[in-house]
């Protein structure tokens, strides 16, 4: 199977948007093997919208812009796989991409046959300049098996932001990671939006966008900016989040089982934001191999509280504060499937600080600070 547990890796759309080029592309696979990412488990250095020349070439061919990339993106494919790592690139389900550059609507054989010359190993495809009356779903179901016809695995990350009920076919057409939000920016609120958007699914609102995350194919909530401190493409200056906003969402992404794409200059983030982007605990919850999708256990959007089984039959318990000031979560165990009278208890760890809590029955209480998070391991006592 091509994607076993959530994807991991690096994308440059939320740092570097249209100021890419091979330099950038090499530096990020050399940080990711110098700095310890490779060695946590990230693996697709991908390389999002504006590589290309505005018009295709008279072969038909997407032509990459040379003074971005003057050696061709197989060369660029070839230092990434020199390193142990995987290479991803972007195109496009429209007549344009996002950036107005040529677009696969209509070259799907040809573009994917292209992007398998050239080495790639990802395709991430967008929805932009998508025609009226052209047909989503075929056309991401045509672009999913072009990819297969040219016999190399390529994972397909789907970016149709959620629309036309994404979550509910990305699976079945052959997709290995869908994008169900729109797009990510470099704030608290932003990141809360995506969150309550997957939580609380706005056709079925009791039902969350997760139920087909499974192996082989995983709900995408977007590019981290955990570790951008404001700077670049997604970023606003004035506003800057603080390290325990960035420990909340990068905690979700790996409760939630959601595929880990860096948008961070990885080359340059702070010591602390690394160290959280390689936690070991949390991205072993990530990497759960059961990959079960998560169970919602609290109808309150400001205080998102989750429960999601893990293997070894262990379970993790998450809850975040989106709000201003502490908050008091209790967890009730008759909620998980744990009554009174089980004649268990439930020991607990802190994921994030790794403080061993004990075992509890019934129910238990902590405090979440303002805009933070608590993160849980959970197993049953006798
Ligand atoms: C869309 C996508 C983003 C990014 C840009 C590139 O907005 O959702 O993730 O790929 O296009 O133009």
């Amino acid at each position: 199977m091509l994607v076993q547990t959530p994807p991991m890796g690096w994308n440059s759309w939320n740092t570097f948007g249209d100021r890419i080029n091979e330099k950038v592309a090499m530096e990020m696979a050399d940080a990711m093997v110098e700095l310890g990412y490779k060695d946590a488990g990230y693996q697709y250095i991908v390389l999002d919208d504006c590589w290309s020349l505005p018009e295709r070439g008279e072969d038909g061919r997407i032509v990459a812009n040379p003074e971005k990339f003057p050696h061709g993106m197989k060369y660029v494919a070839d230092y990434v796989h020199s390193k142990g790592l995987k290479f991803g690139m972007y195109s496009c389900s429209g007549v344009r991409t996002c950036c107005g550059l040529p677009s696969s609507f209509g070259h799907e054989y040809l573009d994917a046959q292209m992007f398998a010359d050239f080495g790639v190993d990802f395709l991430k495809y967008d929805y932009c300049n998508f025609p009226e009356t052209a047909k989503c779903r075929l056309a991401y179901l045509t672009m999913a098996q072009a990819l297969r016809a040219t016999g190399r695995d390529i994972l397909f990350s789907a970016c149709n932001w959620g629309c036309e009920d994404s979550w509910e076919w990305m699976r079945s057409i052959g997709a290995h990671m869908y994008r169900s939000t729109g797009d990510i920016n470099d704030t608290f609120q932003s990141m809360a939006g995506i969150v309550q958007s997957q939580l609380f699914n706005h056709v079925s609102p009791s039902e969350t966008n997760y139920n087909a995350n499974a192996a082989g194919c995983f709900n995408d909530t977007d590019m981290l900016t955990v570790g951008m401190y404001g700077n670049g493409n997604v970023a606003n200056n004035a506003v800057k989040q603080t390290y325990r906003e960035y420990e909340t969402q990068f905690a979700y992404w790996c409760a939630s089982g959601t595929p880990l794409m860096m948008g961070c200059d990885i080359r340059n983030v702070d010591d602390e934001c690394r160290k959280l982007l390689q936690n070991k605990e949390l991205l072993a919850i990530n990497q759960d191999p059961e990959c079960r999708p998560l169970l919602r256990l609290c109808n309150d959007k400001n205080h998102p509280t989750f429960m999601r089984e893990l293997s070894n039959n262990e379970f993790v318990l998450f809850c975040a504060n989106f709000i201003d000031g502490t908050r008091h979560t209790h967890f009730y165990f008759p909620d998980m499937g744990i009554p009174t009278n089980c004649g268990c208890k439930i020991d607990m760890t802190n994921v994030i600080t790794g403080e061993h809590l004990g075992a509890f029955a019934d129910t238990c209480q902590f405090e979440v600070p303002e805009h933070g998070c608590l993160v849980l391991r959970c197993k049953f006592v006798k």
